[in-house]
C-alpha cells in the first residue's frame, strides 16, 4: 500500500469505526411498552413458552429494545438514529417479519449477527451493536433469544433505513478489518475463573448481556474498548468518554471517583431504582435502569453488584471522601462570599441543602458523590445547563426533576457553581472555567421553561 493509501485507509478505518463507537449510545430513551411487542397467543408446548419467556428476560437484560426501537416506533422495528461524525446509521428491524426483519433468518444467521457482528450476507455490523460484549453469551441463551425474537415478538413490516454516510466512507470493509483486529471470537464464558457461582453469574451479565463496558470502559483511538473483562487490568470499567454529553463514571473500587464507598446493596438499589442516598441516575444510565436493570431479578442484580464490588481501585493513592463542614457552616451563617456560594445558596439549597446532603431517594447528595468529583466535569455542567429527570421505576415510582439553569445562569455563574459543588463539603474535583462551560453549552439543549402568560423573565 502506498503511503497515501495507508493514510486514507487508516483515516477511513478510524472514522468508520468511530461511527460505530458507542458515540452510538446516543439513543434517546423511547417509552416502550413491551406488551405491545407480543404477538397474538400461539399454541405451543410449555417448554417453548418457557424458552420464549426466558428469551424475553434476556432481551431485557441485553437492553435490545432501547437501541432497536425508534421514538414512538414499534418495539424492535429499528430505525433509531445513531449520529456519527461521518453521518448517521440506524438500528435494524429485528422483529420476525419475513421480508423486512429477521423472520427468515436461521438460528446460525441470528447467532452470527449477535455474537460475531456479521450479517447473513457477510457484511460486518457497526459495533454500535455491542457484539464484542455479546460474544460471550452462552449457546443456551442464544437459543432462548432466538426463540423470543422469532416467536415471542410481533412481526412489524418496516424497511431498514440505509446509512446516511456518503461513499466511500459508507463502505463496510474497514469494519471487517476492525472486527478481525478487535472483536473477540465468540467463545464459552469461563465460569471457573470466579470463586463462586454468584460472582460468575454477575461477571457473565456485566461483561456480556449488560454490555456495561460499552459505556463504562475507556476506548482507544481506534474505538475498541481497552479492556473487555477484569483480567485485562485496571482500565476495565474505569469510566468512559462522554456520550451525548454525559460521562459514564468509574465502576471500580476507587473510593472517591468510583463506587468503592458504595455497599453491594446500594449498587442493587441504584440499578433497580436509579437512586441511592448518594446519587441519582442520569444520561445513558437512565435508559439502562428504565429499560433493563429494573426488570432483572433480585438474584441477577445482586450478582452484578457483587461482581462490580470485586474490581479494585485503579488508583491506590486515591483517598476516601471525608466530609468537611466549612462550606455548610459559611452558608448557614450568611457568608456567601466564596466563589459560587451565592449562586448555590439562591438556586440549589432548597433541594440539595446547604450541607450538600440532599434528601435521600429524592434529591441526590452532592457531597461525596462520585460523579460530582469525577475527573471530567462535563456531566455536572450538562445537568446544570439542561436539567434532568430522575424517572420512576417499578419499585420507586416517583419522578423528581432537576430544573435547567442554562437559560438564566451565564457561563461564569455555571462555572462558579460547578466549582463550588466540586470542591465543597470535602469534595475534591478539579475546577472548570467559563470557556469550558461555553463548550458544553454549544453541544447540549438548553431550553427555558414555559412561563405563564404575561409573566416577565428576569
Ligand atoms: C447499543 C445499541 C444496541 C443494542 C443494545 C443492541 N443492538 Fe442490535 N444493532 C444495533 C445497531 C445500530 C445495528 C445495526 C448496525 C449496522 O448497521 O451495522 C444492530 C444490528 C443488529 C442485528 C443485525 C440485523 C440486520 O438486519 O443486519 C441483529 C440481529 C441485532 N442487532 C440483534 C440485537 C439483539 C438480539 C440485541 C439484544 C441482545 C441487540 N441487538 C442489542 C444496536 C444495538
Ligand atoms: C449507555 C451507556 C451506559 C451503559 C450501557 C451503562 N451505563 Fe452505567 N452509567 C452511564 C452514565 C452516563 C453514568 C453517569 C451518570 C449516573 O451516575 O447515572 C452511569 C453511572 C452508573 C453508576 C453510578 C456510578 C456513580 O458513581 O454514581 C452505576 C453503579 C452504573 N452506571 C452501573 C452500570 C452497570 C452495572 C451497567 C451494565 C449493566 C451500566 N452501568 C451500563 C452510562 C451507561
Ligand atoms: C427542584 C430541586 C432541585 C434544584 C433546585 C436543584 N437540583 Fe440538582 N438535582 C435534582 C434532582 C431531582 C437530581 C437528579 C436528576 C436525575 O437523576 O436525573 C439532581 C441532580 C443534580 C446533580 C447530579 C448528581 C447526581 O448524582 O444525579 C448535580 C451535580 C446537581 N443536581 C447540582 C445542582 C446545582 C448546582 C443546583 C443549583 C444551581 C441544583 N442542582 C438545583 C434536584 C434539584
Amino acid at each position: 500500500m502506498s503511503m497515501r493509501m495507508t493514510t486514507i485507509f487508516s483515516n477511513h478505518l478510524r472514522r468508520a469505526v468511530w461511527t460505530a463507537g458507542i458515540c452510538a449510545a446516543l439513543f434517546g430513551p423511547p417509552a416502550i411498552d413491551l406488551a405491545q411487542a407480543s404477538p397474538p397467543a400461539k399454541s405451543g408446548t410449555t417448554s417453548d413458552a418457557g424458552l420464549i419467556a426466558h428469551g424475553e428476560y434476556l432481551a431485557r437484560a441485553g437492553d435490545c429494545v432501547a437501541c432497536h426501537s425508534a421514538p414512538s416506533g414499534k418495539p424492535f422495528a429499528g430505525g433509531l438514529k445513531f449520529d456519527t461524525p461521518i453521518g448517521a446509521i440506524y438500528s435494524t428491524n429485528i422483529t420476525p417479519d419475513r421480508n423486512t426483519g429477521i423472520g427468515s433468518w436461521t438460528f446460525a444467521q441470528f447467532d452470527r449477527a449477535v455474537r460475531a457482528g456479521v450479517r447473513p450476507n457477510g457484511a460486518t455490523l457497526y459495533p454500535a451493536m455491542p457484539y464484542p460484549s455479546y460474544a460471550r453469551l452462552s449457546d443456551d441463551d442464544m437459543h432462548a433469544l432466538y426463540a423470543y425474537f422469532t416467536h415471542g415478538v410481533a412481526p412489524v413490516a418496516q424497511n431498514n433505513r440505509p446509512v446516511d454516510i456518503v461513499w466511500p466512507l459508507s463502505m463496510r470493509w474497514p469494519l471487517d478489518i476492525w472486527r478481525h483486529l478487535f472483536a473477540p471470537d465468540p467463545k464459552a464464558f469461563d465460569t471457573a475463573r470466579y470463586s463462586d457461582p454468584v460472582l460468575a453469574r454477575g461477571a457473565y451479565l456485566v461483561q456480556g448481556l449488560g454490555h456495561c463496558g460499552a459505556c463504562h470502559t475507556p476506548r482507544s483511538v481506534t474505538m475498541q474498548e481497552l479492556a473487555l473483562d477484569d483480567l485485562d487490568g485496571p482500565t476495565y470499567l474505569a469510566g468512559g468518554a462522554p456520550i451525548d454529553g454525559w460521562v459514564p463514571s468509574s465502576l471500580r473500587g476507587n473510593p472517591r471517583t468510583g463506587v468503592g464507598a458504595w455497599s453491594e446493596s446500594e449498587l442493587v438499589q441504584f440499578l433497580k431504582t436509579g437512586r441511592t442516598a448518594h446519587a441519582a441516575a442520569f444520561g445513558g444510565m437512565t435508559d439502562v435502569v428504565q429499560h433493563s436493570a429494573q426488570y432483572m431479578s433480585d438474584a441477577d442484580v445482586t450478582a452484578m453488584a457483587r461482581y462490580i464490588k470485586t474490581l479494585p481501585s485503579s488508583d491506590p493513592a486515591e483517598k476516601p471522601h471525608a466530609y468537611d463542614d466549612t462550606a455548610a457552616h459559611a452558608l448557614r451563617t450568611g457568608d456567601a462570599t466564596a466563589p459560587g456560594a451565592a449562586v448555590y445558596r439562591d438556586n440549589c439549597t432548597s433541594c440539595h441543602r446547604s450541607d450538600g446532603h440532599g434528601y435521600t431517594g429524592v434529591f441526590p447528595a452532592l457531597s461525596g458523590n462520585p460523579v460530582v468529583q469525577g475527573k471530567d466535569a462535563t456531566s455536572v455542567i450538562h445537568v446544570l445547563l439542561s436539567g434532568s429527570a430522575l424517572k420512576g421505576t417499578k419499585s420507586a415510582p416517583s419522578t423528581f426533576t432537576m430544573p435547567a439553569f442554562g437559560w438564566r445562569l451565564n457561563d461564569e455563574e455555571v462555572a462558579d457553581v460547578t466549582n463550588f459543588v466540586r470542591t465543597s463539603w470535602g469534595n475534591t474535583g478539579s475546577t472548570v472555567t467559563a470557556s469550558d462551560v461555553a463548550k458544553v453549552r454549544r453541544t447540549v439543549s438548553v431550553t427555558a421553561p414555559e412561563l405563564p402568560p404575561g409573566a416577565a423573565r428576569h
